[in-house]
């Protein structure tokens, strides 16, 4: 296992769509590895392949229950409403108020290329969101309500 350099926002790596994965390779395996290693070690909740250079469709996210890993994850389901602080590995030193939903139901592989459902509300349905969307080019910033702030800690960064 290694860690991995985070990419920030600027680099053009975070702004592509991610392409599905096939089969599960020793490449592959190695690079959850990778992504589950630099995620703790930066005190995220979450990361996405772009985040790491890599445009595959594969995140990773612990809210504090454990590690997830999302293979070509899909979302299935959608329901209410929440808003709140949303901070971002690739967005350092920021946060910003985001809406998202209160529920979400999605569904994945894992990195033993098995399927499943994972359903999350709170802090996880807010994970899901947030990481897909980085697998289709996309930060949370475009959809912070008003400027974001600076914070001084990481430890809510996702
Ligand atoms: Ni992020």
């Amino acid at each position: 296992m290694a860690l991995r350099t985070i990419r920030v926002q600027g680099d053009p790596v975070l702004n592509k769509t991610c392409r599905e994965i096939k089969e599960i390779t020793p490449k592959i395996r190695e690079l959850v590895e990778d992504m589950l290693e630099t995620m703790y070690e930066a005190n995220g909740v979450g990361l996405a392949g772009p985040q790491v250079g890599v445009l595959r469709r594969v995140v990773v996210i612990d809210v504090g229950e454990g590690p997830i890993v999302m293979i070509n994850p899909v979302i299935l389901e959608t329901s209410g409403e929440q808003t709140g602080d949303e901070g971002c590995l690739s967005v350092p030193g920021k946060a910003g108020t985001v809406t998202r939903p209160d529920y979400v139901k999605a569904r994945a592989f894992n990195e033993n290329m098995e399927e499943y459902e994972i359903e999350g509300t709170e802090l996880l349905a807010r994970a899901i969101c947030h990481e897909l969307d980085h697998l289709d080019g996309h930060l949370y910033v475009e959809l912070a309500e008003g400027p974001l702030r600076e914070v001084t800690y990481e430890s809510d960064e996702e």
